[in-house]
């Protein structure tokens, strides 16, 4: 198994892209922050039966982390990433320098509407902004013909949706089911973060979800199931709940009985914050 090959700035990448494009492949890319896990190489193995050729990035985005989070202890481990990215045999890995994407005078943000109300960012004000403006960058710079994003950030996914359908971006985005482990948990660089015992309680999260979502679907109302499951979370170790809201799933919009439904929680454990998300079946 080998490494993909490594390019770092936007004309190597471009060039070789090109020479896809020259022999009539199609390309599919899937953004990341790097520190790998199952969950990004089951979104690599669905870009490479998308396309024939599969681009990854791999930075670390500053502009999505507020000054208080963890940009700096964010885990970085390239070597590591790039054996992870032989085994899904992924063709190409993009990991431009901070200075190569966001140069000095850079003055460009990207605010997205709709889908970024609420959720994520009562909490964190500007990391959609962060996020739609690297990723509209990565696609004007790859020019995939899909992306690939996980369900385990929906928000982030119905964000970029809009993006794309909103500025044209000609960008196929294709959501992918949440990894977890064999507990529940939704798999994600940050659990690198989680002691033993945190992991117990973390790992109470998605069970806690689910059973708030079937009574939802049952006839619950919102704000007693949603109001039942934080309670229900408190109780099993975590210290801070941001939020657990149920909201249309297309759309984000407040949720209806009558529409599909998503329910999405954000909690902390120690300084540890997750998130995850469930679908609400319709009754
Ligand atoms: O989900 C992530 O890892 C990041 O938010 C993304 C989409 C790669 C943008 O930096």
């Amino acid at each position: 198994m080998s490494r993909p090959d490594v390019v770092d700035n936007v004309a190597a990448l471009r060039a070789r892209i090109q020479d896809w494009r020259r022999d009539g492949l199609r390309v599919a890319m899937v953004p990341t922050m790097g520190a790998l896990h199952e969950g990004h190489l089951s979104l690599i193995r669905i870009a490479r039966e998308k396309a024939q050729r599969s681009v990854v990035s791999i930075f670390v985005n500053p502009t999505q982390f507020a000054p208080s989070e963890d940009l700096d202890k964010y885990p970085r481990q390239l070597a590591r990433d790039l054996d992870m990215l032989a085994t899904v045999k992924a063709d190409l890995a993009f990991t431009p320098t901070v200075g190569a994407m966001y140069p000095a005078g850079f003055a460009t943000k990207i605010s997205v509407g709709g889908p970024t109300a609420g959720l994520e960012s009562d909490f964190r004000p500007t990391f959609f902004e962060g996020v739609a403006t690297v990723v509209a960058k990565l696609f004007l710079q790859a020019t995939p013909d899909y992306a690939v994003f996980g369900e385990k950030d929906y928000q982030q996914l119905c964000v970029v949706r809009q993006l794309c359908c909103d500025l044209d971006l000609p960008v196929g985005i294709i959501g992918a089911p949440t990894i977890r482990d064999a507990h529940g948990l939704a798999m994600s660089s940050r659990n690198a973060y989680l002691g033993e015992a945190e992991l117990a309680v973390a790992r109470q999260l998605n069970a806690i979800l689910r059973k708030a979502a079937a009574a939802m679907s049952t006839g619950a109302p919102q704000d007693d199931a949603t109001g039942e499951a934080s309670r229900a979370l408190i109780a099993a170790g975590f210290q801070k709940i941001d939020y657990v809201e149920a909201r249309e799933s297309l759309t984000l919009a407040p949720w209806r009985r009558d529409r599909a439904g998503r329910l999405l929680a954000a909690a902390w454990l120690g300084k540890t914050r997750l998130i995850d998300n469930v679908d609400v079946p319709t009754a």
